[in-house]
């Protein structure tokens, strides 16, 4: 089926994030170790990322490593560390030749030595580009992102450099590592959990949701216009009823 051609172009999401779930049971269901999946996920990343450039999306957030994922047994997360340098080394320059201009939210600083590295020769080669915003979201829990903002706001009443009523939704957004990125509009999950996982909390209040079966290896274009058609079925009335939507 043409899915491409149902979607209305002018109500796209400007902000999609996707939990990539499913590689492990992807390798394993073929009998292979769960990195073979992860490798396969690169390339519904790439193809993920075309399509999104196509619907005019602005920001494609992608859980790549959560908190969590370091108690991993040691060879998947060396060799999750070591795809992810391996495959911004690789695409790095035709994505940035494409107008990606790449983010990252998390503690960066908790990453190998190399991998910040090549994240941040990465990001200061694409810095300038406007086509779409990849936002990978790395060594990054959404109870990790509050507490750190919590603590910088506390330090800075503290130190009388903030006062207690100038404490807003938009101040507690400037100091999440989100800052200046919009609010996610559609969340899509993978192979079939509907769950969370710690991932973007605090921005998920108003966004929709999307659950598919597929698992993160196998999906593909379609199955983000099929996510990005869902959305569009939708009414999202942010608190209000019907009536007013239309007004
Ligand atoms: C979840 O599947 C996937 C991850 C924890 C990692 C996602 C990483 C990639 C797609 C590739 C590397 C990323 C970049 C940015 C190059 P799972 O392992 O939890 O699968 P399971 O639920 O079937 O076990």
């Amino acid at each position: 089926m043409d899915y491409l051609s149902k979607i209305d172009l002018t109500k796209t999401p400007k902000h999609v994030a996707i939990i990539m779930d499913g590689n492990g049971r992807w390798a394993q269901k073929q009998g292979h170790l769960r990195l073979y999946g992860h490798n396969f996920g690169v390339e519904s990343i790439r193809e993920t990322l075309k399509a999104a450039k196509e619907l005019k999306i602005q920001y494609l957030t992608l859980y790549a490593f959560s908190t969590e994922n370091w108690n991993r047994p040691k060879e998947e997360v060396a060799g999750l560390m070591d795809l992810l340098v391996k495959s911004l080394a690789n695409e790095i320059k035709e994505l940035s030749d494409t107008g990606v201009r790449l983010l990252t939210i998390g503690d960066i600083e908790g990453l190998p030595q190399e991998c910040q590295d090549e994240l941040q020769e990465s990001i200061e080669l694409t810095k300038n580009n406007t086509e779409i915003n990849l936002v990978l979201a790395l060594n990054y829990s959404a109870r990790w992102e509050i507490i750190d903002a919590v603590k910088k706001i506390a330090t800075n009443v503290k130190s009388n450099d903030l006062s207690i009523d100038k404490i807003s939704t938009e101040l507690f957004d400037s100091y999440l590592s989100t800052k200046d990125i919009p609010d996610p509009e559609l969340l899509i999950r993978t192979s079939g959990e509907h769950r969370i996982s710690n991932f973007l909390l605090w921005q998920i209040a108003y966004t929709e949701f999307h659950f598919t079966e597929v698992l993160w290896p196998d999906f593909k274009r379609d199955d983000l216009y099929k996510a990005v058609l869902d959305f569009q079925s939708r009414e999202r009335r942010f608190g209000m009823v019907s009536e007013q939507l239309t007004k």
